[in-house]
């Protein structure tokens, strides 16, 4: 298993060099990333390449049996770069070149910058490819931005636009210009949408996939010269978990496997009197390992408090470990710590590594290298474990991007809307495969499309035929509304989902601020619904909830229809009670027969990586209380040896990981 630090040997003297190699070392550390923001160093002046002190670095880590991850160092171009090349630099959409530091303020269209980001990379590929602890790249760093408004860009976007709806007259109907007279007859008339929530929805969904397409191509190029000069070496990039401006499906097409930047405790209040769960890095690493359906890596892992001018609360004593094992129960196959050593000079001299400015080995180090010890202790078991899961959740980018076009009601959150049910379904013990539309359902029990604006009719027949066949699908409202270049399906709502879901919903309401309407269950439980709902009638289906206010009481407020062999239900508001979905889901999995191994209790979160001899269970302690878990008999605890008996303890941030034989 591979263990480490996201090391920076520029920022410190050479003399100093040893002493880390040797503390990460002890550390347990077998692997650092380096080089990312390197570029300069590499080649300080255009044309003149300069390696010498890369390679004493790694032939130092060498020596202490550490291997290394390059960065390709496309996020900050040299001073001379921007100085020489103005038009490396992106513009801004009132025409103004962005102005050379920060980071990543490169335009992907400009020839200068391709070219030189070529040359870089092939410079630095044919280099390396030679050097034996050198195993993988990470691509530039943090794909995200900027918008560039430039001249090539917009031309750029023209012709994407060209390339796919062929014809002017296709492109005019399929995004429905002749809305506002905004008919256009030539390509070149067609403008940059600079403000999503005012240009047409269906060309700004267009410039949000081209320029998350910019992105993909550009890493796609990079990808293309590792490959053909360092076969031997992986390739991935260092993704940011729930960032949406990136379709990462398709950003993590050409990569080996997905690397992902962690940083949960950022703002969340320390003491969780609610005692939730860290449900964001959860459903972040979900959604990594479910972009290529694999596991992933931690490139960037908590160590401290972090941020550019005022930093955020620092890890507590056990945190640090229970951070990562929760990464390791989500399918992380890697973690790597940001950083090894607080820098002392620069923008981020506030982003706590494991070692202060000081440099001495303290606390945050000594609990990294706990866990290094316990992850290398358990890695023979955990090596080639997957998550196995009979239920998944749709996370579809189109519907992300759609709806921060047109949110449809005031504070409609895609994730927020996510989170609802994949909170549920972790305080059941049930791990989640987060999938795209396009994915194979019949795999699943259970498939959870929330929000699903823009569904596809592929998509719809799909769901249609799961359902025939047995599956359990559920859904919510403004879902099925909109088609593929944003347009407003012109049938009753839900659309082509109306046969599978038995229902009919002719109108549809916001509900104002600080306004709640009531709902009772078929179980006589009452909860409330807030910001949106829909008028639902029933055809076919079975009503679960109802609303109980004057005027709107003929209407649904969650359904079941029975269909095939299958069920489909509907959810058609926000309900602000957490138990609502509690209830729900128990409900939900009750019918589809999956159950967990272990309910865990508050604030506690399971999790199962297995394979085909043995299931492999992390139980993790998110609060600073002890908690008491019953687990299996027959288990075997793995980390905490000495507990052999039915019920575990768990410290304050506590964990352990107990595994049961399959019976073959
Ligand atoms: C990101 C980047 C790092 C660093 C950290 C902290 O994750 O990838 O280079 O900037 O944020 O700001
Ligand atoms: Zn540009």
């Amino acid at each position: 298993m591979y263990i480490g630090v996201d090391y920076y040997p520029e920022h410190w003297s050479k003399e100093r060099w040893e002493l880390d190699a040797l503390l990460m070392h002890s550390a347990g550390f077998n692997v650092v990333r380096m080089a990312e923001f390197s570029w300069v160093f590499m080649e300080p002046e255009e044309g003149k390449f300069q390696f010498d002190w890369l390679d004493e670095v790694l032939d130092l880590l060498a020596k202490h049996e550490i291997q290394a991850i390059l960065g390709t160092p496309t996020a900050v171009m040299p001073a001379w770069m921007a100085k020489k090349y103005p038009d490396s630099l992106a513009v801004d959409k009132y025409g103004n070149r962005l102005v050379w530091g920060v980071r990543k303020n490169n335009c992907f269209s400009s020839m200068s910058y391709n070219l030189l980001s070529e040359r870089i990379i092939k410079t630095m590929a044919e280099h390396f490819s030679k050097i034996s602890n050198v195993i993988g790249w990470q691509i530039d760093n943090e794909f995200g931005g900027p918008i560039c408004y430039c001249e090539i860009c917009h031309k750029n976007f023209q012709e994407w636009l060209k390339n796919k709806y062929q014809s002017i007259e296709n492109l005019n109907k399929s995004l429905g210009t002749h809305f506002w007279g905004h008919k256009f007859n030539y390509w070149n008339e067609i403008p940059i949408p600079d403000d999503m929530n005012t240009h047409n929805p269906g060309l700004c969904l267009d410039w949000k996939r081209f320029c998350s397409w910019m992105n993909v191509k550009f890493q796609h190029n990079q990808v293309k010269i590792l490959r053909e000069l360092c076969p031997k070496h992986f390739i991935t990039h260092n993704f940011m978990g729930l960032y949406p401006d990136i379709n990462y499906y398709d950003l993590s097409e050409d990569l080996d496997h997905v690397s992902w930047d962690n940083y949960p405790v950022w703002k969340d209040n320390p003491f969780n009197e609610k005692q939730e769960i860290f449900y964001g890095a959860s459903l972040s690493a979900d959604v990594m390992r479910g972009l290529k359906q694999k596991n992933f890596w931690i490139m960037e892992q908590t160590a401290g408090p972090g941020g550019w001018g005022s930093f955020g609360r620092n890890t507590l004593p056990g945190e640090i470990k229970k951070i990562s094992y929760q990464q390791l129960a989500h399918g992380a196959d890697g973690i790597i710590w940001f950083r090894w050593r607080t820098c002392t000079a620069g923008r981020e001299q506030y982003w706590h590594g494991l070692l202060g400015h000081d440099g001495k080995p303290l606390r945050r180090y000594k609990e990294a290298a706990e866990t290094s010890r316990e992850f290398h202790m358990i890695e023979n078991e955990i090596k080639d474990t997957a998550i196995k899961t009979q239920a998944a959740i749709i996370y579809d980018y189109d519907s992300i991007w759609a709806t921060q076009i047109q949110p449809s009601f005031d504070g409609n959150n895609y994730v927020e809307n996510i989170h609802r049910y994949y909170n549920a379904l972790l305080r059941q013990g049930i791990n989640v495969d987060i999938i795209k539309q396009d994915e194979d359902f019949s795999k699943y029990k259970i498939i959870i499309a929330s929000s699903l604006y823009i569904l596809k009719k592929s998509t719809a027949d799909k769901i249609t035929t799961y359902v025939k066949n047995g599956g359990i699908f559920l859904t919510d409202f403004r879902s099925g509304v909109k088609n593929e270049t944003n347009i407003c399906y012109d049938i009753t709502l839900p659309g082509l989902l109306t046969d599978v879901l038995g229902i009919e919903i002719e109108e549809y309401s916001a509900i104002p601020l600080n306004t709640e309407y009531p709902i009772k269950n078929v179980d006589g439980n009452e909860y409330h619904a807030i910001k949106y709902m829909d008028w639902i009638t029933v055809k076919n289906a079975e009503v679960l909830a109802n609303y109980q206010v004057q005027y709107l009481n003929n209407f649904a407020a969650l359904t079941k229809n029975n269909f095939g062999k299958g069920r489909a239900y509907y959810a058609g508001t926000i309900i602000k009670e957490e138990n609502f979905y509690d209830e729900l889901i128990e409900n939900i999995l009750k019918d589809s027969g999956i159950s967990s191994v272990i309910k865990p209790p508050l604030g506690v979160e399971i999790s199962i990586r297995q394979d085909s001899s043995k299931i492999l269970i992390f139980l993790i302690n998110h609060t600073i209380n002890k908690k008491e878990v019953k687990v299996p008999s027959g288990a075997e605890i793995l980390i905490n040896l000495e507990r052999i008996k039915d019920t575990i303890i768990l410290e304050p941030f506590g964990v352990e990981v107990i595994k049961i034989k399959k019976v073959l």
